[in-house]
C-alpha cells in the first residue's frame, strides 16, 4: 500500500538527518509541499538546505516545538497531513549536563505536536500519519552477542535516551488511547554530511586537520552500529509511505564497529586524503575520562524492514565513511560556520578542562 500526501511538516529539517530527509521529499515529491518547522538551535543550520530552498514545494517555518500555541496555530494554519518529527535535543554528552532540555524538547515539544495533530485530525484519521523518529538508544545497552529487535524492552541509561523513550511512549500511548495514526521508527548511530562536530565521526574529521588530540572515552571499546545518513532518509521515504500504521521498524546497516577500529580506519583515510604521513593522525589519539553512563555496545537487527518492505542500504560503510570524508574536507567552510561561539564553549567544557 502506498500512501500520498498533500502538505507534510518535517520538524528537525535544519538539523542533520533532518536536512537529508527534507532534500529527499522535496526532490522526490514535487506534489507536495513540504514544511520544514525548525527553531535553528545551535545544530539547526539553513545552510545545510542551500541547493533546494527555492523550490516552490519547499517552505521553511521558524517555531519551537515547546511552544504549544505556537505549534497549535500552525496545524489550523496549514493543516499539516502528516508529520515526520525529528526535532530534539540529540547529543548524549549534552544530555549529561542539561538534562531538562531535552525533556523540555523530547518530551514537551511531541506532547505539543500529538496534542495539534490530535486536534485537528480526530474527526477523520484516514489518510494522516505522525511518523516519529527516534533511537536504537532507547533499548539501553546490549552484552557482546546478540542484536535489538522491535520487541526488546526499552532500558534507557542516559538522560537523552530516557527523554526519547518517553516521547516514544507518548507516541503509542496516543495511538492506543486516542486512535491517532503512528509509526516509529528506531536506528542505529547514523554518519554523513552535515552531521554538526560534536558527534564521533565529523568531530574527529575535523579534529585531524586541525591536528588537535582525537579524545577516545573510556578504552575505546565501545561499539556502535554505522548507517550511511542518506540511507536513512530513503529508509523513512519508504517507512512514511508503505510502513503499516501502529507498527515499530528498526532501522540500521548491520554494521557494527568498536570505536578505536573505526577510529584507526578514519585515520588511515584521512592519512591517504591529506597525503600526511601513514600512522601520523593516529598519533592524536587521547584516551579521556569515560562518558557516564556509556552503553557498551548497540546492534540493530533491521530485518523486519528489508523483509516487510524490501528496503537495503544503497553504500558499503567503506563507501560511506569515503564520501564522508571528502564532504568535509570539500566543505571547510560548512564546518568553519558551524563551529560556532557557543561550540567552542561547550568544547572547551566538555575536552580542556
Ligand atoms: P540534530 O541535533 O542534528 O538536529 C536536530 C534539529 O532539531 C536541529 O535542526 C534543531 O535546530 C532542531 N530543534 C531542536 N530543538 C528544537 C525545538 N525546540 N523546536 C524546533 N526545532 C528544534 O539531530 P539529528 O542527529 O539530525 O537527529 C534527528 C532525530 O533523529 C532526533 O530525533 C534523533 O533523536 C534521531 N536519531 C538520530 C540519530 C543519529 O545518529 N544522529 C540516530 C537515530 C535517531
Ligand atoms: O545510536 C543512535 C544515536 O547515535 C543517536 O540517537 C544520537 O542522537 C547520536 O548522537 C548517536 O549517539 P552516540 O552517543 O552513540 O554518538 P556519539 O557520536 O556521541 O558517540 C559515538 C561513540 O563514540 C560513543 O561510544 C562515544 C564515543 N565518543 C564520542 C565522542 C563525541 C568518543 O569516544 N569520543 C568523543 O569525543
Amino acid at each position: 500500500m502506498t500512501r500520498n500526501f498533500k502538505r507534510i511538516l518535517v520538524t528537525g529539517g535544519a538539523g542533520f538527518i533532518g536536512s537529508h530527509v527534507v532534500r529527499l521529499l522535496v526532490k522526490n515529491y514535487p506534489d507536495y509541499n513540504i514544511y520544514n518547522l525548525d527553531n535553528l538551535t545551535y545544530a539547526g543550520n539553513l545552510e545545510n538546505l542551500k541547493d533546494i530552498e527555492n523550490e516552490i514545494n519547499y517552505n521553511f517555518l521558524k517555531a519551537d516545538i515547546t511552544n504549544a500555541e505556537l505549534i497549535d496555530g500552525l496545524f489550523d494554519d496549514y493543516q499539516f497531513d502528516a508529520i515526520i518529527h525529528l526535532a530534539a535535543e540529540s547529543h548524549v554528552d549534552r544530555s549529561i549536563s542539561d538534562p531538562l532540555s531535552f525533556v523540555k524538547t523530547n518530551v514537551i515539544g511531541t506532547m505539543n505536536l500529538l496534542n495539534s495533530a490530535k486536534r485537528i485530525w480526530q474527526d477523520d484519521y484516514s489518510d494522516k500519519l505522525f511518523y516519529h523518529i527516534s533511537t536504537d538508544e532507547v533499548y539501553g545497552t546490549l552484552g557482546e552477542k546478540g542484536l535489538f529487535t522491535e520487541n526488546t524492552a526499552y532500558d534507557p541509561n542516559s538522560p537523552y535516551s530516557a527523554s526519547k523513550a518517553s516521547s516514544d511512549h507518548f507516541v503509542r500511548a496516543y495511538g492506543e488511547t486516542y486512535g491517532l495514526p503512528y509509526i516509529i521508527s528506531n536506528c542505529s548511530n547514523n554518519y554523513g554530511p552535515n552531521q554538526f562536530p560534536e558527534k564521533l565521526i565529523p568531530l574527529f574529521i575535523h579534529n585531524i586537520v586541525e591536528k588537535k588530540d582525537l579524545p577516545v572515552y573510556g578504552d575505546g571499546k565501545y561499539t556502535r552500529d554505522w548507517l550511511y545518513v542518506i540511507d536513512h532518509a530513503r529508509s523513512i521515504d519508504l517507512i512514511l509511505h508503505e510502513g503499516s500504521k501502529k507498527e515499530t521498524y528498526n532501522i540500521g546497516g548491520f554494521n557494527e564497529w568498536q570505536n578505536i577500529d573505526l577510529i584507526e580506519l578514519l585515520c588511515k583515510l584521512m592519512d591517504e586524503k591529506l597525503n600526511r604521513e601513514i600512522g601520523s593522525s593516529a598519533k592524536l589519539i587521547n584516551y579521556v575520562k569515560d562518558r557516564p553512563g556509556h552503553d557498551k555496545r548497540y546492534a540493530i537487527d533491521a530485518s523486519k524492514l528489508s523483509r516487510t518492505l524490501g528496503w537495503k542500504p544503497s553504500v558499503t560503510f567503506e563507501e560511506g565513511l569515503s564520501k564522508t570524508i571528502d564532504w568535509y574536507l570539500h566543505n571547510k567552510k560548512w564546518l568553519d560556520h558551524v563551529v560556532s561561539g557557543d561550540y567552542k564553549e561547550y568544547y572547551k567544557k566538555q575536552y580542556l578542562e
